[in-house]
């Protein structure tokens, strides 16, 4: 099911954070709101971990706080993302039932005393969650403050997955759904490989710790059903929502880029998408990570805007080390999520606590209230979101698709079972856009079966389990003309966890014109080399004996390995296809390598590159249509002075732009221009690094 974009009922972005009035005294709240309007809040997420506090004992209801804080909200102009408070169950319903505590791998039962601890899958805690949701929507669905339902909290988070009997029977449950019989089962499974086979659904367990590696086609089952009962507990709630309160907009919080749960599927059932994202201070590029995050979100609702409900204004409390962020850094942090088409910026959290595990989180106010630095630097925010009203609801321009598939993320990952685990999934779906990042482009992210017909070029970074089906619409897209980068270990096996037959690149083996005779993965501290056009690139983690198809499917051969035993042979190769072509790089390159690549690839599909290597800088535009709104972001401490193509009118400051633009520390533009060129609006560095 698509809805529409809801409407939230704001004026302009919105502008907010994570309120938690019931850690505060009453009296406190009427200068949370007065703060609140100072600060330019207009939106609010409220009552998310609130259930102990909404039901003491056992149908013993306390709504009054919450009715007067909603009522007081309203009353200030602010408008609140109601959660249902269900993220953590009230003691008493666990200690009444102790089996809906989750139970880990090692069949290890947890103890209350964190949130959301409870086994996705209990009846009773279902059961529980539908009647608080019903309570909920029946309590608070007409209140004017109510804006949007935030349903449950951060699906995954903590508990991704549970082993405990019961899970276990729902799992058989899933499965026998899944498979009809035994037999299917375990030919599914390959049980004829160290003697698994099972006679009856009913041996089946959750995949508990073993005396050695698990047979992988469990776990990605075990992986899918896990991600199915967490999204069962989603349904439960939405179809409450929408019987109880159909004129009201859902979403839940996914936590970017994250392997617990198919965001595809849930997707489908928000109104809005809307994430939680914090980047690392500490890490110089955690800009380009976070870009990709943010196209993802972008992208799991086909373009539409999305909302950043939690970002930090300066530390986290939850790595090792938590440094701050500098003064200015979540400026463009911030505007960073903008660029990349959400509508707006909430932090966690409001107020800073004062106990508990996030006393050291920082919040809009933090421990010295408005005096604080971050409060000041909230509100010249939302100063600056003020003026880029007309961006919202306006699309992000991206020529370029790249491919994320859970199925292909789980698979990837057995432990003990493959040829290197150095081969991660996710560290080759980050280089491949950080490649693309570095040229100049965000992406919009695709589901491997597409569609793909939008783009100039599709990457798609890993697709090692690969069903016919993908492999039919990757075809048919270069057939008419589509440019597409596949990375190494693709095609390798099916939905069944099998490898496909004659090996990789299985169904994309035509397509792509090689063979995969052997993987040759490289020892750690070693490192190969590949010979791209005039230059060596380093290889050091994955490398492939492949031999191009003989005859009408062979692909040209790019570039081949320079070193090692594998010297002289393909290790990236294209293939033209109908009106298209079709790239295939078995080895793991150095980012330069994957740059170099990707350059030719880009301009192979007709489209620029930036030159000038300046990993600080970001350049992300959003339309309208009529006119384009360029994020000229600065993610750096030194200043960088750009070129401009044409004048532009900087929104941020009113200002007119021509020729070249210097971006201070942390700094940032809005370039307004009538959008008559299809073309990205790239802005060049001038200086080289
Ligand atoms: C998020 C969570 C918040 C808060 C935050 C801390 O994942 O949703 O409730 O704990 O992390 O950074
Ligand atoms: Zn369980």
């Amino acid at each position: 099911m698509t809805r529409p974009l809801p409407e939230l009922g704001l004026e302009g972005l919105a502008f907010g954070a994570v309120y938690h009035p019931d850690q505060w005294a009453e009296d406190v709240w009427p200068e949370d709101i007065r703060l609140m309007q100072e600060a330019g809040v207009n939106l609010v997420s409220l009552a998310i971990f609130s259930w102990s506090q909404l039901e003491m004992a056992p149908g013993k209801y306390d709504f009054g706080w919450l009715d007067r804080i909603m009522d007081l909200l309203h009353e200030g102009g602010i408008r609140v993302n109601l959660g249902t408070a269900t993220a953590t169950p009230p003691i008493w319903m666990v200690r009444a039932h102790p089996e809906m505590l989750p139970t880990n791998a090692s069949g290890q039962r947890l103890e209350f005393g964190a949130r959301q601890t409870y086994c996705p899958s209990s009846p009773v805690w279902r059961e529980n969650v539908a009647r608080l949701s019903r309570t909920m929507a029946e309590r608070y669905g007409s209140h004017p403050a109510l804006a949007m339902w935030h349903v449950s909290h951060e699906y995954g988070d903590h508990v991704g997955s549970c082993w405990c009997p019961v899970s276990s029977a729902h799992f058989r449950g899933w499965l026998e759904a899944r498979y009809g019989t035994i037999a299917e089962l375990n030919r599914a499974w390959g049980t004829t490989s160290w003697g698994l086979s099972h006679s009856e659904f009913d041996q089946i367990e959750a995949p508990r710790t073993a005396v050695g590696p698990i047979n992988p086609a469990q776990l990605l089952d075990f992986q899918r059903f896990s991600s199915d009962a967490l999204f069962e507990l989603f349904e439960i709630e939405t179809e409450i929502l929408r019987a109880v309160t159909p004129a009201v907009a859902l979403s839940t919080n996914f936590i970017s880029l994250r392997r617990d749960a198919d965001y595809w599927k849930f997707a489908a059932e928000v109104d809005m998408v809307t994430d939680n994202a914090y980047p690392d201070p500490s890490d110089p590029l955690t800009h380009v990570p976070a870009a990709l995050n943010y196209d993802l979100m972008r992208s799991l609702r086909g373009g539409q805007p999305w909302l950043l409900l939690e970002h930090s204004t300066s530390a986290v409390s939850w790595r090792d080390v938590n440094p701050p962020k500098s003064p200015g850094h979540t400026r463009v942090t911030a505007l960073q999520a903008v660029a990349h088409g959400s509508d707006g910026v909430l932090f966690n959290q409001w107020r800073q606590p004062v106990f508990g595990v996030e006393k050291y989180h920082s919040a809009i106010l933090g421990h010295r209230g408005e005096n604080s630095r971050s409060f000041r630097e909230s509100v010249e925010l939302a100063a600056e979101l003020q003026k880029l009203d007309a961006v919202r609801g306006t699309r992000v321009r991206a020529s370029v698709g790249l491919v994320v598939d859970w199925d292909a993320w789980w698979a990837s990952s057995a432990p003990e079972a493959l040829p290197s685990q150095r081969m991660s999934w996710l560290e080759q779906t980050r280089a491949w856009h950080a490649g693309l990042f570095a040229l100049g482009h965000n992406v919009d992210v695709l589901p491997a079966e597409g569609p793909f017909e939008d783009y100039d070029l599709v990457v798609v970074p890993n697709l090692y389990l690969a069903t016919d089906a993908q492999a039919q619409a990757l075809e048919a897209y270069v057939a008419v003309g589509g440019r597409l980068v596949v990375g190494p270990f693709s095609g390798v096996v099916d939905e069944t966890e099998t490898i496909h037959p004659g090996g990789a690149p299985g169904p994309l083996r035509a397509l792509l014109g090689v063979e995969v005779d052997e993987t040759w993965p490289i020892d750690d501290g070693r490192t190969e080399t590949v010979q791209l056009a005039d230059a060596e690139y380093q290889n050091a983690i994955w490398s492939e004996w492949i031999e191009v198809t003989a005859g009408e499917f062979a692909a040209d051969v790019i570039a081949e390995y320079s070193s090692g035993e594998l010297a002289g042979k393909p290790a990236v190769t294209r293939r033209a296809h109908g009106d298209g072509f079709a790239w295939y790089v078995s080895a793991v390159l150095e980012p330069a390598g994957t740059r170099a690549l990707l350059r030719d690839v880009l301009t192979a599909a007709g489209l620029p590159t930036r030159d000038n290597h300046e990993p600080n800088l970001e350049t992300v535009t959003r339309t309208d249509g009529a006119t384009d709104f360029t994020f000229v972001l600065n993610h750096g401490k030194e200043a960088i002075t750009v070129t401009v193509p044409v004048g532009a009118t900087d929104l941020l400051t009113g200002a007119t732009v021509t020729d070249t633009l210097t971006l201070a520390r942390f700094g940032a533009a809005v370039l307004a221009t009538p959008s008559e060129t299809a073309a990205p609006f790239f802005t060049t560095p001038t200086h080289r690094k």
